[in-house]
This record gives structure tokens, C-alpha cells and sequence, in this order.
């Protein structure tokens, strides 16, 4: 199979730039692949809302600027703070232009929002479903865009180098180039290869490496672990952001998000004994930055021994609760809890990876033709802890950002050069060689193992580390590695190997960056460095 642009991944950062693309170019085919349903992303469990500068009498540039860097505790870029924020409206003023409704007040302007570390309410909002309503709008328009073409069950197994045709490829190699990838059609249950000259990676997170996480399954890491496979560069993988509000819910997963603009609108964390404990811990209270926050509510549940606190929501008003968080009230009425009432069992809970795919500021990765936005990227706005509801955001800008950037190669006289290409190279790449390989006699190997991987990342590299923790990890992903990669060379592929593979790969990732980083600085907090170095540094695998 051969097409004009590639994209893997049908979240926000996908689509938006599957949508630019095919409009600049009419005669040309974009093909989106995705590994299960169109919707079922990350995205599409987005609640608070897309940060944004809005309103210009309160709000300014320079104040969500600020904000982005202090969040990101000293190891953001401050140029791609500068871009995302200044270059920001206008992108959410196209997804207006795609359809996406934000919620307005009584005035006719839009309602504001307010989350953890932002210092003015400048988040747009769809009640508390905003990411629905995006991936919504994004698909409507998507639909009635013919160049576009969506191929759902498809799972990509790895992106195609040079390494595909005999050349040895290391990490020093200078030229590596993406050609297109493998995929695993679970329609056909072939493995295909699909050609193209550029590609986006718009995988996502991989919060499924943790036991309690917010991620939907499909959120397994897979863009970050095919970029590390194929010698690319890959960045700052400790800085796991733990949502610190996760409804309490054992046995449940994915968990239920409690959105922090809970918080914005007055919610407060109370202890067992009831007391709102987040006074002691930072001026900023309840809507001091993430990380702050999420460590706090460990420390309060080491000292009570409880497996969660509490948000308190009572006195905020039942009417105005169900205006703004009508899925969050039936949600918790669903298992007993009438929040007007009841105080909602609250924990943290994996959330967003920072770190990811190294990008620079056209969204280019460290691989020739390849391109990566949205969660899977690694861009420098983030820095050691994400500010809430900038990463819509952010995935919307590289996404503009990528495009641009193809077009003007394409401009200067660069060409899609598509026979020439599938002569010269498609056809010398190998198809797919499953010599050797057998059906899985035991699926459950697989389960077990994505399992014990969870439990070792939950233990030891969850929101408090030591150094001890960090090698007990990295012992037992040795072991679970090498079993997974003899089980990858003797038994067919499927999405769940896959998948394992893919998230002990990102767990590796993640311990080792955490091993690398001497240092507590935003959300990687190690017990035996306390302290933020003064050289701070990115760390780069
Ligand atoms: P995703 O939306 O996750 O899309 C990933 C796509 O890649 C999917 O289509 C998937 O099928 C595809 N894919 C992955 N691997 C493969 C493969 N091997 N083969 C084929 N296809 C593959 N951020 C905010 O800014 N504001 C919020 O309010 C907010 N709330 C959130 C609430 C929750 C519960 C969660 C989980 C996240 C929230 N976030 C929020 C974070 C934000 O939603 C995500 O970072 C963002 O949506 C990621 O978008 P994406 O396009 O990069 O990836
Ligand atoms: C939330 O709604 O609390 C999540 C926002 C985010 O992850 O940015």
C-alpha cells in the first residue's frame, strides 16, 4: 500500500493535521491508521477543557507563559512555551471552525475555566466532556473531506528504516529515514506494509504502563517504543504527570477522571479525619500545580494509611455542580454517591506522559520524513510537570506546525516523487517474515505479563522514588523483557504482544531516565536526591 501522507493515530494531533493536509492538498491521499475505533483515544476522555489566552482584559500571553514555565519547574523551553501559548488561539479557533461547541455563559462569551497552576480562568470548555466533543467535531469534518481515508483496526508494528533493507542502523547513523511502516490488518490478520514519504506518529500516552491509570487501553506507548526500536531519540521519560483526582473505584479500569476544574470551581481535598490539608503543603491550596498536589495526597494517604482522600463538592451548589459536571455527578450517583451530599473517594492516578519522542520546533523527530505530535512528543513545552489543559493545545500547534513544515519542503520543489519512491525503495523493502513463528499456545502469558510490568511501575517508579526502587524495577524488566522479546521471535504477532513489548519498552524508558536524573525536580521525585540540581538538563535514550 502506498499513499501521499501517512498518519498513525486518530486523537486530536492526528486528525488535525490529516485535516490541514488533505485541504492544502486535494489531489493527494491522507491515510489514518488507527489500531481499534476512530474515537476510542485518549482525547476522547479529555475533560477539563483546551487552555488558551481569551480573554485579552484579564488574561495575557505573558501570564500563561509564566504559568507553563513555572509548572514545568525550571526544564521547560521557554521558545516553545512562547510558540504554543502565542499560536494557541488561533488553532482553538479553528476547532470552533470545525464544529466544536465550547460552553458560554450568560453574556454570550465563552466560559472560562480554571485548573491547577493556571493563574486565570482561560479554559474552554464542553461541560466536563470536552474531549468527546472534540474528537466529535474532528470526525464530522474528517467524513466530509474525501482525500481523507481512515483505516480502523490496523495496528502498527513498526516503522520501516533503512534498517529494513540490510543497512546496519545504530544510534550514531545520521541518515536514518522512515519509509512507512508495518501494520497488522486485524480485519485480514495480514501484515501489510504501507509506503509513504512522510509520516506522522500521533500514537499518544502510555499510561497502561501503570495498574491505576487514567488511559483508555489503547494507550500503550507504542509510537515511543517504535522510535526507540528504530535508533530514534526519545526524551525526559520519568516525568510521569499523576492526575491527582482519580475517582476511588478498586478493581475498575481505566479510573474514572474527577477533572481538576472540579477544583477550579471550588472543590476541596480533605484527609480521613476531614480536614483540607492542602494548606500545609502549598499557598496555592487545592489548585497549586499537579505534581505539588499529587504528592501530597500520597503523603496524606502514608500517614493515614487510606487508599484515598477525599474532594469535598458539597457546598458548591447542586444546580451549578450538574451544569458544569453533568457526567461527573451521574458517574458518581452511578455507584452511590450523590456529591451534593457525599464527599467523592478521591486518588492519583497515572495521567500524561511529558516526555515522549524527541521533536523540535516543526514537530520533526530525530528520524528523517517521520514527524511526531500530541502526547507521544517530546516538544519542551512540558518541561518536568505538564500545566492542565495544555496539552490539547500543544497537540493542535505541532500538529499546524508539522504541516506547515511538509508543505514548505514540498514547496521547495521537494516531491512526493511517489513512483520513483515505490520503484527505488518500496519495492525493495522485504515483506513481513513471520518464518519460525507459531500461533501463541498461551494467551495468558501475555495478560500476566502486562500485569506484573503494571505492578513493578506502580511499586517502584510510581510519585515517589528512591534509587533502590529504581533498580528493583529495572531487575525485574530485564527479566520480563527477555522472556517477551522470546516469545516476539517464536509466536505470530498480535496486537497484545505487541502492545507488551511496547510498554516493558516505555517502562525501560521510564526507569532509566528516573535512573539518570540525580536529582526532585517536578514530577519525578527521588528520596535520595531531594534536591533540583542547578544544571538542569534534558535526558535524552
Ligand atoms: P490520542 O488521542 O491518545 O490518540 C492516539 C491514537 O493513536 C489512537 O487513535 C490510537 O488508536 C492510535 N494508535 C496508538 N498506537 C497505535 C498503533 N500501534 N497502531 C495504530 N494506531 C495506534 N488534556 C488537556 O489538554 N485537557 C484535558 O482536559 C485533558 N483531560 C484528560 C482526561 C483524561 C481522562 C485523559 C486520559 C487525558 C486528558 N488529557 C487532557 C490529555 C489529552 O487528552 C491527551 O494528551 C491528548 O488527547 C492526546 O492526543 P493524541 O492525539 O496525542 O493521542
Ligand atoms: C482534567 O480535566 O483535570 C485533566 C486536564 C488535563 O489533563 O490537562
Amino acid at each position: 500500500m502506498q499513499t501521499d501522507f501517512l498518519v498513525i493515530g486518530s486523537g486530536i494531533a492526528g486528525l488535525t493535521y490529516a485535516l490541514k493536509t488533505a485541504k492544502q492538498f486535494p489531489d493527494k491521499k491522507v491515510l489514518v491508521i488507527t489500531k481499534t475505533n476512530a474515537d476510542e483515544t485518549n482525547t476522547k476522555y479529555a475533560q477539563g477543557g483546551i487552555a488558551g489566552v481569551w480573554d485579552e482584559d484579564k488574561d495575557s500571553f505573558d501570564k500563561h507563559i509564566d504559568d507553563t514555565l513555572i509548572a514545568g519547574d525550571g526544564l521547560c523551553n521557554k521558545h516553545i512555551v512562547e510558540i504554543v501559548v502565542k499560536e494557541g488561539p488561533e488553532r482553538i479557533r479553528e476547532m470552533i471552525e470545525y464544529g466544536a461547541n465550547f460552553d458560554k455563559n450568560e453574556s454570550g462569551d465563552y466560559a472560562l475555566g480554571r485548573e491547577g497552576g493556571h493563574s486565570e480562568y482561560r479554559i474552554l470548555h464542553h461541560k466536563d466532556v470536552t474531549g468527546k466533543e472534540m474528537e466529535r467535531a474532528l470526525l464530522h469534518e474528517v467524513a466530509a473531506t474525501p482525500n481523507i481515508e481512515i483505516n480502523n483496526h490496523c495496528f502498527v508494528i513498526d516503522i520501516i528504516t533503512q534498517h529494513h533493507l540490510g543497512y546496519l542502523v545504530t544510534k550514531s547513523t545520521l541518515d536514518i529515514t522512515c519509509f512507512g511502516v508495518y501494520i497488522l490488518n486485524l480485519t485480514t490478520n495480514k501484515i501489510e506494509k504501507v509506503l509513504s514519504h512522510f509520516t506522522l506518529l500521533a500514537t499518544g500516552g502510555c499510561g497502561q504502563a501503570y495498574r491505576t491509570t487514567t488511559n483508555p487501553k489503547i494507550a500503550t506507548g507504542d509510537g515511543i517504543a517504535m522510535v526507540y526500536r528504530a535508533k530514534g531519540r526519545i526524551e525526559n521519560m520519568e516525568f510521569i504527570q499523576f492526575h491527582p483526582t482519580a475517582l476511588f473505584e478498586p478493581g475498575v479500569s481505566p479510573s474514572f477522571l474527577i477533572t481538576e476544574a472540579v477544583r477550579g470551581d471550588g472543590g476541596i481535598l480533605r484527609n480521613k479525619n476531614g480536614e483540607a490539608f492542602m494548606e500545609k503543603y502549598d499557598a496555592r491550596k487545592d489548585l497549586a500545580p499537579r505534581d505539588i498536589v499529587a504528592r501530597a495526597i500520597d503523603n496524606e494517604m502514608k500517614i493515614s494509611g487510606t487508599e484515598h482522600v477525599y474532594l469535598d463538592c458539597r457546598h458548591m451548589g447542586k444546580e451549578k455542580f450538574i451544569h458544569h459536571f453533568p457526567n461527573i455527578y451521574e458517574k458518581c450517583l452511578s455507584i452511590g454517591i450523590d456529591v451534593t451530599q457525599h464527599m467523592i473517594p478521591v486518588a492519583p492516578a497515572a495521567h500524561y506522559s511529558c516526555g515522549g519522542i524527541k521533536t523540535d520546533e516543526h514537530a520533526r523527530t530525530s528520524i528523517q520524513n517521520l514527524y511526531a505530535c500530541g502526547e507521544c512528543a517530546s516538544t519542551g513545552l512540558h518541561g518536568a510537570n505538564r500545566l492542565a489543559s495544555n496539552s490539547l493545545l500543544e497537540a493542535m500547534v505541532f500538529a499546524h506546525r508539522a504541516f506547515l513544515d511538509i508543505f514548505t519542503r514540498l514547496e521547495n520543489a521537494e516531491t512526493l516523487a511517489a513512483s520513483a519512491f515505490a520503484e527505488n525503495i518500496g519495492n525493495a523493502i522485504p515483506d513481513w517474515n513471520a518464518k519460525g513463528t507459531s500461533d501463541p499456545r498461551e494467551m495468558i502469558l501475555i495478560t500476566q505479563s502486562q500485569k506484573e510490568l503494571q505492578q513493578i511501575m506502580s511499586d517502584y517508579v510510581g510519585i515517589v522514588r528512591s534509587d533502590i526502587r529504581l533498580q528493583r524495577a529495572m531487575k525485574r524488566l530485564d527479566l520480563l523483557f527477555e522472556e517477551t522479546e522470546n516469545l516476539y521471535r517464536n509466536t505470530k504477532v498480535s496486537p497484545q504482544l505487541c502492545e507488551l513489548r511496547n510498554i516493558i519498552t516505555v517502562g525501560y524508558l521510564i526507569v532509566k531516565g528516573a535512573e539518570f536524573r540525580k536529582e526532585s525536580i517536578g514530577l519525578h521525585f527521588n528520596t535520595d536526591h531531594p534536591l533540583k540540581s542547578e544544571l538542569l538538563q534534558n535526558i535524552i535514550l
